[in-house]
């Protein structure tokens, strides 16, 4: 069964809508807890302001080793304990939001960015994720209607986010069996029921 659920995707993909949709519905039928990244539990909510809000310049490897940090201690304060009790946990983003983003689009490099994190995540890899596919304009022109807070990583250049969404089509290429791609330039209303039946069926494989 895939108790460990991610969700990813570009900004504007439109992912935290519908991963709260989705947890609605399950939580009708499942134990199931709802969480993100940076954040999830206090430290690491600390560590996203520090990433997302400050105004100072940050070395990029300070920042790959941030996000790894806050992801260490929600794993092990939160996902963890739900997962070890046989819980579902779905979470905003994990680990293939820091090899595209620190990987790939700050050009960090992959390989290095995978060693601090397998260092982190010790081989817990989701079991289950959900790719939110929307070209980089169009989920930057989303946030811009929306109105919705402009963190530091909006704030790149169109190129940047470019590279993370080539990052993320590697991450697909490389994991086919796990990471799954939903169209999300459709409505809503589909983006959400092929986003639940996903995890439905894969909930209902094993
Ligand atoms: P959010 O907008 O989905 O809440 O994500 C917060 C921002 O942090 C978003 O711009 C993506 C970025 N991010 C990384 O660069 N690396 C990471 O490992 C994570 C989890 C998020």
């Amino acid at each position: 069964m895939s108790q460990f659920i991610t969700f990813e995707g570009p900004e504007g993909s439109g992912k935290t809508t519908v991963i709260q949709k989705v947890y609605e519905k399950l939580e009708k039928e499942f134990d199931v807890i709802l969480t993100r990244e940076p954040g999830g539990i206090k430290i690491s909510e600390a560590i996203r302001e520090l990433l997302l809000n400050s105004d100072d310049d940050m070395d990029e490897r300070t920042e790959a080793l941030l996000f790894a940090a806050a992801r260490r201690q929600h794993l092990v304060e939160k996902i963890l304990p739900q997962l070890n009790k046989g819980g579902i946990v779905l979470c905003d983003r994990f680990v293939d939001s820091s090899l595209s983003y620190q990987g790939y689009a700050r050009e960090i490099g992959v390989e290095e960015v995978k060693a601090i994190n397998e260092f982190a995540i010790e081989n817990k890899y989701p079991d289950l994720t959900l790719y939110f596919d929307v070209p980089a304009e169009v989920g930057l022109n989303r946030i811009k209607d929306n109105q919705r807070d402009v963190n530091r990583l909006d704030k790149e250049e169109i190129e940047f986010h470019h590279k993370v969404t080539d990052g993320y089509k590697a991450l697909i290429a490389e994991y086919p069996d796990r990471i799954k791609v939903i169209d999300a330039t459709q409505s809503l209303e589909k983006v959400i029921e092929e986003a639940y039946s996903t995890v439905i069926n894969s909930l209902k494989q094993e």
